[in-house]
């Protein structure tokens, strides 16, 4: 195990009607302006908005919006959060929705409370700001368990770049799975896809053997796997939203990553694709990981091995992989690069740039070349 220190700072309200459990335990800790954050409108058309502003009001606060928080968050937007916040003076942000929404809200948080540039701040001077106004998470949409850390993906479009960035964590989240009924099958798919590829990304970095955290990683993967199973039986299918919307916090919780070194290479190539063609994030990642794994095969024979053999129920890395692979079509998630839906037409020329601009991981089981990432984006087409 590396040495690590491990401190859990979300509470999280998890199951039916959790939100005014929330609220009423935790909204009186701030003052009375809360910034409401949404997205496109979802929350209008399902009643979520409805019930979440009539148990702000419950608590006597004053409800300022911001909505139309994009999928995919950009730099832009951000800043435009900053302003309404600096301006209304906000006390407390409360982010309704999926990752881009609660990813939006936590540098609008950490922003608002520093002077300097956040991007440049953590890009150009390598300094990292990670306290800001308080925030709340409320998830509609799971999947990124972006309500559980303290990382965002933000898309930077002047600089063509998306990337993390270090800002706030939320105070509490809950977690309603009732809340996810009305997002859309593919979303839900995807959603779910990018908690496998965590867990997977995680497991695939250097780690002791036989750490705990490889197993619980193994563990969350199968879950997931047999959760979307059920829903791709049926859609509705409550309880297997709700293990889905838990395994999507397990996966970033922190709990797979201590002690150990994680990998999350698929992830910054399938940014810097995002950030050229704002495709949906867990469709790309569906499009790129296994042809990433093939890659490091060899690489990561063992731990490969094991995968196909807990997840997916076979005998070799090999055909643990095609497994992989199958199980995508089996949920109608693309395989290829054809199939996502881009902003601009996927030429070689744009896959090169993308290559050239992916942050490359040096804790995976194989560091690879700017070239090889172009290779592997080759491949997915
Ligand atoms: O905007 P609205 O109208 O709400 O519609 C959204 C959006 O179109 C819809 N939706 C959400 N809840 C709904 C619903 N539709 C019906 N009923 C509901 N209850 O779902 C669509 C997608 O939402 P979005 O938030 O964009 O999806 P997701 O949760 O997959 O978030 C993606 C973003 O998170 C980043 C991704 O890169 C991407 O920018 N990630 C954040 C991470 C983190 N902070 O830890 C980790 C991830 O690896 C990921 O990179
Ligand atoms: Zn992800």
């Amino acid at each position: 195990m590396n040495t690590f220190n491990y401190s859990y700072p979300v509470k999280v309200y998890f199951g039916k009607g959790s939100a005014k459990e929330a609220f009423s335990n935790e909204l009186k800790k701030y003052g009375s302006k809360v910034l409401l954050a949404y997205g496109g409108g979802s929350i209008k058309s399902n009643g979520i908005y409805d019930e979440i502003v009539s148990a702000l009001k419950e608590e006597n606060k004053e409800i300022i919006e911001f909505n139309g928080i994009m999928s995919n968050p950009t730099y832009k937007k951000v800043q435009a959060g900053v302003e309404l916040v600096k301006k209304e003076k906000i006390d407390f942000i409360l982010a309704v929705g999926g990752g881009s929404v609660i990813d939006c809200c936590k540098v609008i948080s950490t922003q608002a409370t520093i002077d300097e540039d956040i991007w440049d701040l953590e890009y150009v001077k390598g300094q990292f700001s990670t306290t800001g106004i308080p925030m709340g998470a409320v998830v509609t949409a799971s999947g990124t368990g972006a309500e559980m850390n303290g990382g965002a993906v933000i898309t930077h479009e002047e600089k063509n770049w998306k990337g993390g960035i270090f800002a706030s964590t939320a105070d509490f989240a809950v977690l309603d799975p009732t809340y996810t009924m009305t997002v859309p099958t593919m979303q839900v798919l995807s959603g779910a896809f990018d908690t496998l590829s965590h867990a997977l990304e995680t497991y695939l970095g250097n780690s002791d053997q036989d750490n705990v955290s490889d197993d619980i990683a193994l563990a969350v993967m199968k879950n997931t796997v047999v959760n979307m199973r059920r829903l791709l039986k049926d859609i509705h299918d409550e309880q297997a939203r709700s293990n889905l919307m838990w395994n999507s916090a397990m996966a970033e919780n922190g709990i797979l990553k201590c002690g150990r070194q994680t990998d999350f290479q698929v992830h910054q190539i399938e940014h810097q694709l995002g950030a050229f063609t704002d495709c949906n994030h867990g469709q790309g990642l569906a499009v790129i990981q296994p042809v990433y794994c093939y890659h490091i095969l060899d690489d990561a024979h063992e731990k490969l091995t094991k995968f196909a053999q807990v997840v997916f129920n076979q005998q070799t890395a090999q055909a643990g992989l095609e497994a992989l692979q199958e199980f995508i079509k089996e949920c109608h998630l693309p395989t290829t690069l054809k199939e996502l839906h881009s902003k601009v037409v996927i030429t070689d020329d744009l896959l090169k740039k993308v290559a050239n601009t992916t942050n490359i991981i040096k804790t995976n089981p194989r560091t690879l070349t700017q070239d090889e990432v172009y290779q592997i984006l080759l491949e997915c087409k």
